[in-house]
């Protein structure tokens, strides 16, 4: 099964990504995160991404296609993948569908979770990510147990360098400009599927287990 996650940022497609993947058996590939691991270990790559993803502003295309095009043909994922933050630009999108068609493949699925700008801002300055396995916690929706440790390694919650408001305003700006159009794409293709994002995460996903099957 090859799904792609829509969705403004905060909207908890990374959530929902790695509940997908845990139970369909299929990796997750975020964009953001390999950008993130990149820039941990202070590759060029990193260093190029880290400039844009600072200010808030997508990493160019040609830096994002042709890494994803290559990790989608790995042998992990001949049974399918999750897609979380590509595409995110027409461009984009062109590119993934040129590189299936190529494959003799097509995507499945393309779940958009909706969730109004307002409640964005809130959700992000109450994110907290791991610095070691890079999990996604909440100080409200998703606590961990002990404050600011990550339940599964022990390492210490911070807030992401993107996700003070002045940045996550800019993203949801570049998200309505250059994104958004995505939706209508994938309507056109047949495979958009709806669902509300602003409900408890859990709620959210049985209504994608509803579309993608037990
Ligand atoms: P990326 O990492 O993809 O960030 P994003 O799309 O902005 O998405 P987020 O990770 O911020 O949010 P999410 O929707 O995954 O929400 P989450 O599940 O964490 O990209 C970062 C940057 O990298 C970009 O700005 C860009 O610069 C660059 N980049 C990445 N891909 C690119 C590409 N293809 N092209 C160009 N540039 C690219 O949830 C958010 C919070 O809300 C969490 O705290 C969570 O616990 C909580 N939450 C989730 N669901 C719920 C719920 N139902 N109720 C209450 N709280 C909830
Ligand atoms: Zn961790």
């Amino acid at each position: 099964m090859k799904i792609i996650m829509l969705g403004a940022p905060g909207a908890g497609k990374g959530t929902q990504a790695k509940k997908i993947a845990e139970k369909y058996g299929i990796p997750h590939i975020s964009t953001g995160d390999i950008f993130r691991a990149n820039i941990k270990n202070g590759t060029e790559l990193g260093k190029k991404a880290k400039t844009y993803m600072d200010q808030g502003a997508l990493v160019p295309d040609e830096l994002t296609c042709d890494l994803v095009v290559d990790r989608i043909q790995q042998p992990d994922c001949a049974n399918g993948y999750v897609l979380d933050g590509f595409p995110r630009t027409i461009p984009q999108a062109e590119c993934l569908t040129t590189a299936l068609d190529k494959l003799g493949q097509k995507m499945d699925y393309a779940i958009n979770v909706d969730v109004p700008d307002e409640n964005i801002v809130h959700r992000m300055g109450g994110r907290r990510a791991c610095v070691g396995c890079g999990a996604t916690y909440h100080v409200v929706y998703n606590a961990p147990k002990a404050e600011d440790i990550c339940d599964t390694c022990g390492e210490h919650l911070v807030l992401r360098d993107d996700d003070k408001p002045e940045t996550v305003q800019k993203r949801l700006n570049v998200y309505h400009e250059q994104t958004q159009p995505l939706i209508d794409y994938y309507e056109k293709a047949g495979i958009l599927k709806n669902v509300d994002g602003t409900v408890d995460m859990k709620d959210v996903f049985q209504a994608i287990v509803n579309i993608l099957g037990e």
